[in-house]
């Protein structure tokens, strides 16, 4: 498993609610998951800690075997870097569409153009070349959301998280999205989606993991 939470519980900085309480759930590489859940149940703070960017409170979360929250840092730092997070309200930076998808890259240590030629060849074969020049604050809330999809695509992660990522998304390109997401999954990527949209859910997911009120029902 590359994702394995054991009696996880999360409540946040100077709260006394627990969000999440004794949760045991698993992500693995190539397989599709959606979370599905109510407004509130917990979905966002479990992606995020699948994420590897919350620590639980109690229990441990197992990264590719390893107790992740115990390792020195080096360690950690390869391990969060086979997962990658999309944010529900992602912001961009400032700067063209093809820069902010390759900006992943160029961190990570490619070459400035290496880098922008990927981002670009993502963009064409997804047939939204016209976006790669454009600016992000002149982006509709359905193109953000598309940009951010494909800056975590492009850095190829072993599991791609995303949060709610078809809010603004019209029907054509949720379709392109789903289609990426299939071929991911064929080429050995893990997606995790977190959705309210139990139809969606229904229709790519390999396994759907019901949040309610902090936690994870068992499946029938
Ligand atoms: N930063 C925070 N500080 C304190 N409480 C928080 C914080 N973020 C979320 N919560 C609380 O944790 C609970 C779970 O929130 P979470 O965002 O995980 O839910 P969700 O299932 O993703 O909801 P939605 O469907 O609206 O995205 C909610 O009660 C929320 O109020
Ligand atoms: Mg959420």
């Amino acid at each position: 498993m590359a994702i394995e939470f054991s009696n996880v519980w999360y409540r946040y900085p100077g709260s006394r609610k627990w969000v999440l309480s004794s949760v045991d759930v698993g992500f693995d590489e190539s397989r599709i998951y959606v979370v599905f859940g109510p407004n509130g149940s917990g979905k966002t703070t479990l992606l995020k800690i699948a994420s590897l960017i919350y620590r639980p409170v109690k229990g441990k979360v197992f990264a590719w075997g390893y107790d992740y929250w115990s390792l020195p840092n080096s360690k950690r730092i390869e391990l969060r870097r086979r997962i990658v997070y999309v944010h529900e309200k992602p912001v961009l930076f400032k700067g063209t569409v093809e820069y902010n998808i390759a900006y992943g890259l160029m961190i990570r240590g490619l070459d400035r153009h290496e880098a922008l030629v990927k981002a670009r060849v993502l963009l064409e074969k997804l047939g939204l070349s016209y976006l790669a020049d454009k600016k992000t604050n002149g982006l509709s809330a359905g193109e953000a959301q598309l940009v951010a999809i494909l800056r975590a695509i492009v850095l190829e992660p072993r599991i791609l998280v995303l949060d709610e990522p078809f809010a603004h998304l019209d029907s054509s390109k949720r379709d392109k999205i789903m289609e990426l997401v299939l071929e991911l999954r064929e080429n050995g990527t893990g997606v995790v989606i977190a959705s309210h949209d139990v139809f969606l859910a229904k229709a790519i997911a390999e396994r759907v993991i019901v949040v309610e009120n902090g936690k994870v029902l068992k499946p029938d």
